[in-house]
């Protein structure tokens, strides 16, 4: 779909965890298309430097602090779009990945910090967005999926399987929303090349089968801008959801990542891996 359009004049969008990565990208896309835009993260000087950035390029764009494990938070979000004369699009986007390693070794603090963003989150989220959108007769809500949301990904369940629940529950709200006007979709982005890949965490001893995935980026990888794009043709469309890394798209882009010399050393993403005991 062709952008700058001005497709979404006059509406107000919400991304949550949009101060950088891919959230970023889909706050600038959506503003570019005409929307205003609040932008959101856990660094409140972070969100408003990136509702900064858009300002300079003449989007209208809020930025406020949110922890969307905290539903006050993200009550903030909705005030925040209905001052700027509506909500029209909600992103859950905010997501976290989790130690690389065995469930039975895992930090507990880190798998409930998984939970607390990736399921609560989009909870509060869809909890505090549908409300407004169900009584206006219409609204378009996405919820970011991930590695895991088809199936078990071994030592990576806190992610994977959080990714999974996801996705039923945003296959739940679009049978509970038919009929309504309001439109629920899901996104699954692929491989981004965003601060969530490169910082990853790892039990010690997992960490050598983390280098691998340099090379999986390297065939199949995209930048945030790239990543970002399916979100226009979902919000304009009552498309159930998208999905990035088709069988199609893996061997094209493949192809074309190889060709453009993606694969060589120098050219690959950097990986700052930190190492964490397991936890007995
Ligand atoms: N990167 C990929 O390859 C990939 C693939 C599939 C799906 N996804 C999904 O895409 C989404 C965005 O990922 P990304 O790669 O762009 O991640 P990222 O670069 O790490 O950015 C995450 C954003 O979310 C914010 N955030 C994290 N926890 C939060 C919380 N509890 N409340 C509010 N904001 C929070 C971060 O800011 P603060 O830390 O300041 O809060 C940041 O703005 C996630 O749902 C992820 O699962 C990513």
């Amino acid at each position: 779909m062709q952008t700058g359009q001005g497709l979404l004049r006059g509406r107000v969008a919400v991304v949550t965890g949009s101060s950088r990565g891919l959230g970023f990208a889909m706050a600038e896309l959506l503003g570019a298309e005409g929307a205003a835009v609040v932008l959101a993260s856990r660094s409140a000087a972070d969100a408003e430097a990136a509702a900064a950035r858009l300002r300079a390029e003449g989007i209208t764009a809020s930025g406020l602090r949110c922890d969307t494990a905290e539903l006050a938070d993200v009550e903030s979000l909705r005030d925040e779009a209905l001052r700027l004369g509506g909500l029209d699009i909600w992103v859950n986007n905010a997501g976290v990945s989790g130690v690389y390693g065995p469930t039975a070794s895992t930090p507990v603090d880190d798998f409930t910090r998984v939970v607390r963003t990736n399921i609560l989150g989009t909870f509060h989220g869809s909890r505090v967005a549908l409300p407004v959108m169900l009584g206006q007769g219409h609204g378009d809500l996405v919820n970011l999926y991930g590695q895991g949301d088809g199936g078990p990904v071994p030592l990576q369940n806190a992610y994977a399987s959080s990714k999974r629940w996801v996705r039923q529950f945003t296959e739940t709200l679009r049978r509970e929303t038919r009929g309504t006007g309001v439109r629920v979709h899901g996104m699954n982005p692929g491989l981004v090349e965003t601060d969530l890949l490169r910082h990853t965490r790892s039990q010690s001893g997992y960490e050598k089968r983390l280098s691998a995935l340099q090379v999986v980026v390297g065939l199949w990888g995209q930048d945030p801008e790239a990543a970002a794009k399916p979100l226009l043709g979902l919000v304009t469309s009552d498309a159930a959801a998208y999905r990035d890394l088709t069988p199609t798209r893996l061997l094209s882009r493949g192809a074309r990542s190889v060709l453009a010399g993606r694969l060589r050393r120098s050219h690959r993403m950097p990986l700052d891996i930190t190492v964490v005991e397991p936890e007995r």
